[in-house]
């Protein structure tokens, strides 16, 4: 079992998008894939058309050291979601209790998800509580990157943090870049493209994500892309970047 954390503190570049059909994209392709809402918002939930998602999930893990496999609940074919449950955003408030709602996290983990190959934490905006305990349980984080200056800005940060945690986990930390959100015919897209190969030498998944208003719509609809436009550019795109995810393939 993998576990990838979708990690970026800035809001708005495609965590939850991804989560969710990469997820689904992963699991068309014959892996068992668990994916978690650590978002109070509860976004990916929706986006996989639980709009009234059960009240219980992740913080009775992390709250109350409740196993993984206890809260999740089937959404697709080879498809479990674990929802953010409604005492999610209590965790936030205690920070003292941080290393202990890691440990849960890490526990819940462990226990009952044996017989999954992936499983994918869409983490909330903002490097609180919940990212870090998110970071700290992950063998892997894959971190999307839009194409702007602006979804650059915040990186270095973002690196910094990582390295800090590594540091607390002692056990190594593997990344992967994706870029996302991107808009091929600006030329600023490319220089940024440029920019993130020399700090993220061999770790940008070769399949980037493009701007496309369908990809926009799906979450409306409580659909996957590939329920929502099967044959649309994002679908061969998210199915792509599951092979890319799978084998390991990086932009040369
Ligand atoms: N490739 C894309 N093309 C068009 N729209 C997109 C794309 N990716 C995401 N979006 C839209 O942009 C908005 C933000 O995306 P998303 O919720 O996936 O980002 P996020 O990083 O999870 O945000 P947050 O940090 O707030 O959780 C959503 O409305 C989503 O539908
Ligand atoms: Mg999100």
């Amino acid at each position: 079992m993998k576990l990838v954390a979708v990690i970026n503190q800035k809001g708005g570049v495609g965590k939850t998008t991804i989560s969710a059909n990469l997820g689904h994209a992963l699991s068309q392709k014959g892996k068992h894939v668990t994916l978690v809402d650590l978002d109070p918002q509860g976004q990916l939930s929706a986006s996989l058309g639980l709009f009234r998602p059960p009240s219980h999930g992740i913080d009775e893990v992390m709250l109350n050291g409740a196993t993984v496999d206890s809260v999740n609940v089937s959404t697709r074919e080879s498809l479990m979601l674990v929802p953010a449950g409604v005492n999610l955003g209590g965790v936030e408030k205690h920070a003292s209790e941080g290393v202990k709602r890691a440990l849960l996290l890490k526990q819940g983990f462990e226990r009952g998800m044996n017989d999954m190959d992936y499983v994918m934490i869409d983490c909330p905006p903002s490097s609180g509580l919940l990212m870090a305990n998110a970071i700290m349980a992950a063998d892997e984080v894959l971190i999307p990157v839009t194409g702007d200056y602006l979804g650059l800005n915040g990186l270095a940060h973002l690196l910094s943090t990582l390295k800090q945690f590594e540091r607390l986990r002692q056990r190594p930390l593997e990344r992967h870049v994706l870029l996302s959100r991107l808009v091929a015919r600006r030329r600023l897209s490319k220089e940024v493209v440029e920019k993130l190969k020399n700090h993220f030498p061999g770790k940008i998944l070769a399949t980037t994500i493009r701007e496309a208003a369908v990809l926009a719509e799906c979450p409306g609809a409580g659909r996957t892309i590939f329920e929502y436009r099967p044959n649309s550019v994002s679908a061969k795109e998210f199915t792509t970047l599951a092979e890319d995810f799978i084998e390991g393939r990086m932009m040369s």
